[in-house]
């Protein structure tokens, strides 16, 4: 649609100017405090720089945007990109947190707000949704995405580009999505981020590329590179992915930016210098090079030398020149930066309103013995930990518009929700961590953790004599909210030993403990589930994580999140995942250790909580699955019913999930795979009829020609509250 008005502009273009618009320097507000680029004003006037990324504020958008438009030769406007992951300034859980609710209009609602308030502030394009799968915790990126499995990661990806673009991205309120990191990024070796990965293309297809194709489908405007190789070619010079898979096989007709200084970065992979790489990089369909300045200073040179053509470095330039026009930047550079809908729409009491309503959906209770949860705002409550009064590491990871001092710490939710019903007690008990060197790593990005320096068992005094006249402790415990995200691996997925030595303390009192457990990644805590009596996972939960969490401990919200990652018994399963294949030798049903057969000596193949796992205040009971038939034929839709009924005293939602096995196939299958689910709210006592539809499109697959298709035969359907506790029932499926 906008070709002609693109083409018209390259023709009058210099080459230098066609170049200029490929290079996305940073701004220097955010991440490393450093402009990436020197002289960034100067690169704009000459028309050498296409976006800037992660500078905030309307007025400085609007500033810098007039130097483009006023003082640069042809008075492109520049695109504004930042990291809005989960909110602008109202900031929403961390993806994983979002990924636990299952309800894609929440999901989508949240990008939406992100997306108005980005906008509001001068932003057109953000870095988000990150749709890599990963089925390995020790990579702490696991927190910036959707969990393990690729349909749900797919529903996820949708509902985002749909919430951030809207249907019409010309909107001044919608803005550019970019799916990242293509691809593969969440697999690498070991969890080590930035770490190889290499697998073969049929489990790409099958099992990961799903969640990027889904942004592809949903319009996504642009995609991001990632860091890693793939098949021994970092992706950022990975011809077949970008222009085969992502062009070819899904018709994406966006443009594609590198991750930062991802080019670069393949002088260090190995596979040429910094003008090879670049060479390599445009050939392979990249079109904005971030931050490196590798296509800046190195394209002329090769075209020069015959190296890559004209054509290659228009086509590139085009596609990003076409995105501002869908932005409607060439009608109106200013749309997006007005400071009036900033003080209007920016954090307002609405959006935070919704913030603290989708937190309070994405908890996740692990463990409630004698339903000690919900607890009553009445009597004593000690609060103890290092995550208890912390307002920086309620955000989480990747939150840079965040206002860390506005946001409601815990120690403020509970105080605000018992007002003076109930008398509230803070002892901080232990450090997140004791080792002050580890500490210092993951507070890089600025967030303190408030490192108490005197000794640990003299903080454990303190939260003992706290508790002292307690009726009840709550435990702040777990991560801070930098030992997730972008470069926080880590081989110990467990709690800190000092913060379980303060555990250990508190259940030595024999007073009621519960467990309120931060954490951007799924951790081993076989400990904790077998000694502490109720478990509440609340991730990072945003701005409004506080409130959201004294919601649902007083019972004013029921839990209602199901686990979008398998938690494993040790590290030493990982990579441990629901759809995991059968093998030749798997153990039987509810068997443990058996000679020869797929199992470890020293722990069972279960997982400590499976995929989809999350309990409620009130109980929920599945009746038997019905089919509408057990033989069907072609095209035919099979629908599967089930009652469910909620016995308890609680009104509460449960998210009904559906699964499918492929019994035999051309290639191996999967034990069962998620291919649907619903979440529906019953009242105490009432019973609902869950249908599910199922059509030969749901039993597709990608086999070993990489055909996409069904194979008749025999499948399994399941039903149920999680992965493990399913019913069951046959079908068989003719051509
Ligand atoms: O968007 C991010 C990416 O996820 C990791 N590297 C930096 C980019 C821009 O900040």
């Amino acid at each position: 649609m906008y070709t002609h008005k693109a083409d018209s502009i390259i023709a009058i273009m210099t080459l230098e100017e066609k170049i200029g618009q490929l290079n996305l320097p940073a701004s220097g507000d955010f991440t490393t405090g450093l402009a990436s680029s020197s002289n960034i004003a100067e690169k704009i006037k000459a028309g050498s720089v296409g976006g800037l990324f992660n500078i905030k504020t309307a007025e400085k958008i609007r500033a810098v945007q007039k130097i483009a438009v006023v003082e640069s030769r042809l008075k492109i406007p520049l695109i504004f990109g930042m990291d809005v992951i989960h909110g602008y300034e109202t900031l929403f859980p961390i993806p994983i947190g979002m990924s636990s609710i299952w309800d894609m209009e929440l999901v989508e609602k949240s990008a939406r707000i992100a997306a108005i308030e980005a906008s509001a502030d001068g932003i057109n394009w953000t870095f988000s949704p990150m749709t890599d799968i990963s089925r390995d915790p020790r990579w702490g990126r696991v927190s910036e995405g959707s969990g393990e499995d690729p349909y749900l990661g797919a529903q996820i990806a949708k509902a985002m580009v749909k919430g951030y673009q809207g249907d019409d991205l010309s909107l001044n309120n919608t803005i550019m999505a970019c799916v990242k990191h293509f691809a593969l990024y969440g697999a690498p070796e070991a969890g080590r981020d930035y770490n190889t990965v290499d697998m073969s293309r049929i489990r790409m297809y099958n099992e990961y590329f799903l969640p990027y194709k889904a942004a592809v489908d949903a319009g996504v405007g642009s995609v991001m590179t990632s860091f890693n190789e793939i098949e021994g070619v970092p992706a950022s010079a990975n011809k077949w992915l970008m222009t085969d898979v992502l062009r070819d096989q899904w018709g994406f007709n966006g443009f594609v930016v590198t991750d930062y200084t991802s080019i670069n970065e393949m002088v260090e992979h190995g596979i040429g210098d910094l003008q090879k790489v670049s060479e390599l990089s445009l050939k392979a369909g990249v079109d904005m090079d971030m931050v490196g300045e590798g296509f800046l200073t190195t394209l002329k040179q090769s075209l020069d030398e015959g190296k890559i053509t004209e054509k290659q470095i228009d086509d590139a330039c085009r596609r990003i020149l076409i995105a501002k026009y869908k932005l409607g930047l060439f009608d109106d550079p200013y749309r997006y930066a007005d400071p009036e809908r900033t003080k209007k729409e920016v954090f307002n009491a609405e959006h935070r309103q919704v913030a603290r309503e989708i937190a309070a959906q994405s908890f996740v209770l692990l463990k409630n013995k004698d339903n000690i949860l919900p607890i009553q705002k009445k009597g004593t409550i000690a609060l103890i930990g290092p995550l208890a009064d912390n307002k920086e590491n309620m955000a989480g990871t990747w939150s840079v518009a965040g206002r860390f001092d506005q946001a409601v710490s815990l120690s403020e939710g509970l105080r605000k929700a018992v007002g003076d019903k109930a008398n509230v007690i803070y002892a901080k008990g232990a450090n997140v961590v004791a080792d002050s060197l580890l500490e210092s790593r993951v507070s890089i990005f600025g967030k303190p953790t408030y490192r108490d320096n005197r000794p640990a068992e003299m903080l454990i005094q303190e939260a003992l004599a706290a508790a002292k006249n307690a009726d009840v402790i709550v435990a702040a415990l777990g991560e801070s909210a930098e030992m997730s995200g972008e470069s926080s691996s880590r081989t110990d997925i467990e709690l800190p030993e000092n913060q379980r030595d303060l555990l250990k303390a508190l259940l030595k009192t024999g007073k009621p403990v519960v467990m309120v457990l931060f954490t951007g990644r799924p951790l081993a805590l076989t400990w904790e589930e077998e000694n502490v009596p109720a478990i509440l996972n609340v991730w990072f939960a945003g701005s409004e994580a506080g409130d959201a969490i004294a919601d649902v401990l007083f019972g004013d919200v029921n839990p209602s999140g199901k686990l979008s990652a398998t938690f494993p018994q040790n590290v030493g399963q990982i990579p441990i995942y629901y759809n995991h294949k059968n093998t030749g030798r798997p153990l039987g049903e509810g068997q443990w250790f058996s000679k020869f057969r797929s199992n470890y000596l020293d722990v069972s193949n279960e997982p400590l909580f499976p995929f989809g796992f999350g309990l409620s205040y009130t109980d929920f009971n599945y009746g038997e699955i019905k089919l509408s038939g057990t033989a069907l034929q072609g095209d035919q839709t099979l629908t599967v019913s089930v009652e469910l009924t909620n016995s308890g005293k609680y009104d509460g939602k449960e998210v009904v999930q559906l699964y499918i096995r492929d019994v035999v196939g051309s290639v191996t299958r999967p034990v069962m795979e998620l291919k649907g689910f619903q979440k529906v709210l019953l009242k105490s006592g009432e019973t609902k009829t869950i249908t599910f539809e199922i059509t030969p499109e749901d039993l597709k697959f990608y086999n070993s020609d990489l055909n996409f298709a069904w194979e008749p035969g025999e499948f399994e359907i399941m039903v149920g509250g999680n992965s493990r506790d399913v019913k069951k029932a046959k079908v068989d499926w003719k051509e």
